[in-house]
């Protein structure tokens, strides 16, 4: 008995030390080189210096460590394409000494480790070191490459996982760091970062920065150029070139609104400011949740509003992301999947349930579309990377097939148990990161096991971990959608002229829909009289030329190449332009028209594209 009470008090006494090693002592993430079963990283304060005419970040990043195996001291990093001058650790005294360390040969996935034997129990590691040109997280625009056309930009793209290409840091969103920074720059640049951005600071080219809530490094973001600021409400506000910051600002006036209706639904906004940072129409996403000021393209600006489902998204992810982060990039579906939900819910709030059902229903026919190209393995929720890099195994699966899953559950629990389960979810794991198998679990026993014989434990399973969709998907269906089926059919069949149209009424998702569902062997004479018509083929909307031009090509519709020329050279967005490098890579002409095209875009795109599109038109 003594004995087991001397067990039982050991272990309580031992619980907070043993709990913080036991949750890390699982590497999950394949995709660090980290020992962060044995150290972890609490603090970065990162002092950089940004050059434009060497296209190179330089200083040191100085890593607080928390040690969670006392009697280990080395402590590996990742790095990628970085030149390292020297590295010192402050060991436990407080006195700093000069260190070695070993820099491995470069992976092309992992990129380069670094291991560092510290000094016992040091408190920090201080790393001098430069970026290259190479740095696949960052995009050095030239002054042409802007809105101004005067002054250069710079901006990162850190997910999956390219932070380690401009800091050495343990790259796993299963370590989380609060961090500071001080960033110079030339003069008449103003830097902002995922911190807390000051919209009055002044302009002097020296910048300091703090981020007192702890993120993953994947979450850390810089953007350098001509910004400017202009708020939206007490809360939000855009940086931006100056000749694009009021249609802007026009744009995403409903953000607030947005803020507002999130919280009502998910819990405290726990971030301070949301501000929202537009680049140039090279950066390759759409949007990036960095927080406290998300990245999104410029090419979401239609001047109707028509795609601030984006906005609604990348604030999402301050819920589902930022605050609970997937432990890995095979655990994507728990960020994207659970985001594209919210994300709905808050267009839903704010837009009305027409408008959040043709985007679901919009959603899932480019989900399906992409199920039947996809490998199957591809199509698993908990996805096999086997190896690859994250970037190539990229789809709409964690996105919309996870959405669907939550639209499932939603049904069958109802609005009110499955609300009150997920705002509880983000309680109950803020500034956490959570595995898909800690995920079923937490599900089984909060909703599905809690209203018992409603959902199997073998239907969760079937949605988390087989390929494809399960037969009992539900199939968002759109009134609206309808109707416009019903129009188009009536034209094809010519009972009703074009002009006879109710198109003036229509939205920019009724228009996509009718648009992508126009049968693939139209005929030409038939698209010439609705771009006649409607001039799609100069539509100022980037969603509907994108869908314009996808069925010109596959219908052979060949007025649209001068206009589509200039777009793919004009936008960088990997979602708008790889689709239409792939339709036009399927015929031997216009592989050879999309290579030469390709010969003057390729220069302007970022890296991430242009690993994406060298592969397309390689093949
Ligand atoms: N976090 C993603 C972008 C991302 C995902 C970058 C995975 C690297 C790896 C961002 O929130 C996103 O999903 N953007 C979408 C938004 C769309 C679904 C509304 C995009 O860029 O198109
Ligand atoms: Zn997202």
């Amino acid at each position: 008995m003594t004995c087991f009470f001397q067990l039982f008090i050991l272990a309580v006494l031992s619980i907070s030390p043993l709990s913080v090693s036991a949750k890390s002592s699982i590497l999950n993430d394949a995709y660090t080189y980290a020992n962060y079963d044995q150290v972890v990283t609490t603090h970065l304060y990162l002092d950089l210096n940004v050059d434009f005419e060497k296209k190179s970040l330089s200083g040191f990043a100085e890593l607080s460590l928390m040690w969670l195996n006392e009697g280990a001291s080395k402590v590996v990093l990742d790095t990628r394409d970085l030149v390292i001058h020297r590295v010192l650790a402050q060991n436990s005294q407080d006195q700093w000494q000069q260190l070695s360390f070993l820099l491995a040969k470069r992976d092309d996935v992992l990129g380069s480790k670094l291991t560092i034997n510290t000094v016992a129990k040091a408190k920090k590691l201080r790393i001098y070191y430069h970026s290259t040109k190479k740095a696949s997280g960052l995009q050095w625009l030239s002054p042409e490459q802007t809105a101004g056309k005067e002054k250069p930009f710079l901006f990162s793209q850190n997910q999956a996982i390219h932070a380690r290409s401009w800091i050495p840091i343990q790259d796993t969103p299963s370590v989380r760091v609060t961090y500071t920074a001080r960033i110079t720059t030339d003069k008449d640049l103003l830097a902002v970062m995922s911190a807390n951005n000051e919209p009055d600071t002044i302009r002097d080219g020296d910048y300091f920065f703090s981020m007192p809530q702890a993120i993953p490094a994947y979450l850390i973001a810089i953007g350098v150029g001509d910004l400017h600021f202009k708020a939206m409400s007490h809360q939000t506000g855009i940086y931006a070139e100056t000749n694009i910051l009021n249609a802007a600002v026009a744009e995403f006036d409903d953000t607030q609104t947005m803020i507002d209706k999130a919280e009502q639904m998910y819990g405290k906004y726990r971030w301070g400011r949301y501000d929202l940072l537009i680049l140039p129409p090279s950066f390759p996403f759409g949007g990036m949740e960095n927080p406290r000021l998300s990245f999104i393209t410029p090419t979401v600006i239609a001047g109707d509003k028509s795609l601030v489902n984006l906005i609604a998204h990348e604030l999402a992810h301050s819920w589902s992301g930022n605050l609970v982060t997937n432990e890995s990039w095979r655990d994507l579906w728990l960020n994207e999947g659970f985001t594209s939900y919210v994300e709905n819910r808050i267009m839903e709030a704010v837009f009305g349930e027409n408008r959040a059902i043709m985007e679901q229903a919009l959603a899932v026919q480019g989900l399906n579309d992409e199920i039947a190209e996809l490998t199957p393995g591809d199509t698993q929720l908990y996805i096999d990377l086997k190896g690859r890099d994250p970037d190539d195994a990229f789809s709409g699966v964690p996105y919309t097939k996870g959405q669907l899953f939550l639209i499932y559950l939603e049904n069958k629990f109802g609005r009110k148990h499955f609300d009150a389960f997920v705002l509880e979810y983000f309680e109950n794991h803020a500034f956490e990161s959570i595995g898909t198998a800690n995920f079923v679990k937490y599900l089984k026993v909060n909703l599905t096991d809690k209203y018992p014989n409603i959902v199997s434990d073998k239907k969760i399973d079937e949605w988390v971990y087989a390929q494809g969709l399960p037969n009992d998907v539900p199939k968002p269906t759109s009134t609206a959608f309808s109707v416009i089926d019903e129009q188009r059919a009536q034209w094809l069949n010519d009972e009703v002229s074009l002009t006879q149209l109710p198109t003036s009424k229509w939205t920019l998702h009724e228009w996509l829909h009718f648009i992508n569902n126009l049968p693939l062997d139209t005929k030409v004479e038939r698209l010439t009289t609705l771009d006649n018509t409607f001039d799609l083929t100069h539509s100022k909307n980037a969603e509907i030329a994108h869908a314009w031009y996808l069925l010109s090509v596959r219908a052979g519709y060949d007025v649209v190449y001068p206009a589509m020329s200039k777009y793919l050279i004009a936008i960088g967005r990997r979602k708008l332009i790889v689709p239409l490098y792939k339709e036009l890579a399927q015929t031997e002409q216009g592989k050879a028209w999309a290579l030469k095209i390709y010969q003057h875009a390729r220069p302007g795109y970022h890296g991430l594209a242009q690993g994406t599109i060298d592969d397309v038109l390689r093949k």
